[in-house]
């Protein structure tokens, strides 16, 4: 079904995310037929380009980008109609009344400000100065939300300036992605899971998010954030939450954010015991940590992998183990929840040695969920149990156009234009995530510690296993 018809700017309309996800992803969102024949698309950045020339860029990142299969030379000449390019200055005042002069009053007026964060308050401040900002104007922006809790509130208030809370989209792509939401389908639209989803029933859970590429590229700014700032604080809060979270009492943006908060404030600090932090070394193939980001003495961390607790009626007692790092053995991520085992096994005690159910939900690649059940191994060979995966890879159960599921940038614009925060983090949120995360990164940068190294194509730091291992538990072997 198409949304309403809008103009979208995108500030920042050159750089690299407006070329690798945004405007793919919107091409991709026109060729499904979701666009409205009168969307328009302005790219704005500093330089002087013509409206061709422009479109000429977006052709190409299409074609780098978002084809998939979707070469249809036609689709993309009639994508590119709708794309206009001004030149704007974020900081000065050139290109603003041009620019006004383009944006439609009668349609939805959306934001991207998809630059560094130091110019959000600039470009808030301009669009109000030259009348952009209506009341059903919204803004999108990106992480980094803020160094640590200061900046983002600093952030916060900057943009409510100008504009309403309900009228600030901050983008985790990590919410856009198919399974994150499946997740809450699967926990609040069955009744199978939600009895057992607790400290009663549950052992504990994993989240794992494993990447092979390093940092190289973007190593000035990385090593000023690490593992932490870039990965723990926003996508893997993100997931937690959703994870953890009591029923919404509706699918609807604040209530289902006001859930979410209520995990973040629950999270107990983190044991120093609990937490490692690592550092990939290069080999013949790979360029080590140091050099990536040209500084041998960084003790930035590019993995991380911690215990958490969330100290409320639901979760106090289970552990949550969690998981990020650059150049790790597979491209994988996933939650696992690890049930308990049965309280008696009328099978006998090897028979309860069994490891109990296992819920996972795979994020990347190949999204889907499987489920691990016990059952008699089939034969005349007595009451032997094996455990058997009940598996729902979403491309084996819905056809291979499920293969096709829309990237989490495409599902997430098209929520702007919609009107719908649910995806969206709010600002407490994001508050709430830095208050967390500001007093263990203020530990490592008073301790000076280096992290441990890791070899590439590891699962990470031997430490990391430790952490499960010294519990009687293990880390699942997460697989591309
Ligand atoms: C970004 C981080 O937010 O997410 C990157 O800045 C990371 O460091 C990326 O690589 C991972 O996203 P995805 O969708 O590829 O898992």
């Amino acid at each position: 079904i198409p949304v309403d018809p809008f103009d979208l700017v995108i500030f920042g309309g050159t750089g690299d995310l407006a070329r690798r996800k945004i405007l793919p992803g919107l091409y991709r969102r026109f060729w499904a037929g979701q666009m409205p024949e009168d969307a328009r698309i302005v790219g704005c950045s500093r330089h002087e380009m013509s409206d061709d020339e422009y479109r000429e860029e977006v052709r190409g990142a299409i074609q780098e980008f978002a084809i998939e299969g979707k070469e249809d030379a036609e689709k993309v000449d009639a994508f590119l109609e709708i794309i206009s390019f001004v030149a704007v200055d974020a900081t000065g005042d050139k290109g603003w009344k041009e620019l006004a002069k383009k944006v439609r009053d009668e349609v939805v007026n959306a934001f991207y400000f998809s630059v560094g964060p130091s110019l959000f308050g600039d470009l808030a401040e301009r669009l109000h100065k030259y009348k952009m900002a209506g009341q059903d104007t919204r803004i999108v922006v990106e992480k980094p939300f803020g160094h640590d809790l200061k900046s983002a509130q600093d952030l916060n208030a900057t943009l409510r300036k100008y504009f309403a809370e309900e009228q600030i989209y901050r983008i985790d792509h990590y919410l856009g992605k198919e399974t994150v939401q499946n997740l809450m389908a699967v926990r609040f639209g069955n009744v199978l899971f939600e009895p057992l989803w607790n400290a009663l029933y549950v052992d504990h859970i994993q989240i794992t998010v494993a990447e092979t590429v390093g940092v190289g590229g973007r190593g000035s700014y990385y090593d000023k954030s690490g593992a932490m700032r870039d990965m723990v604080q926003n996508h893997l809060m993100q997931l937690l939450c959703l994870i953890a979270m009591e029923p919404p009492h509706h699918f609807e943006p604040d209530a289902v954010r006001d859930e979410k908060l209520k995990v973040i404030r629950a999270l107990d600090p983190v044991q120093p015991e609990d937490l490692v932090r690592g550092q990939y070394e290069g080999d013949d193939k790979v360029a080590s940590y140091f050099d990536d980001v040209e500084d041998p003495g960084s003790i930035t961390e590019s993995f991380i992998a911690m215990k958490l607790h969330i100290s409320n009626w639901r979760w106090k007692g289970t552990p949550i183990y969690v998981r990020t790092g650059k150049r790790l053995k597979a491209r994988a991520s996933e939650i696992a929840v690890v049930f308990k085992h049965p309280p008696h096994s009328i099978f006998g005690e090897k028979a309860n040695e069994r490891r109990g159910n296992v819920l996972v939900i795979r994020l990347q690649p190949n999204e889907g969920m499987n489920l691990r059940v016990t059952i008699k191994e089939p034969g005349p060979g007595g009451m032997r149990l094996i455990e058997v995966p009940l598996d729902m890879s979403f491309a084996d159960a819905l056809g291979p156009d499920a293969g096709d599921v829309a990237d989490a940038y495409e599902r997430l614009i098209m929520d702007v234009i919609r009107g719908n925060q649910t995806l969206f983090m709010r600002g407490d949120e994001v508050e709430a995530a830095w208050a967390w995360a500001d007093p263990i990164i203020a530990s490592w940068e008073e301790s000076g510690e280096r992290p441990k190294s890791y070899a590439p194509g590891s699962t990470g730091p031997e430490e990391a296993l430790m952490l499960l291992y010294r519990e009687g538990r293990r880390w699942r072997d997460v697989k591309a």
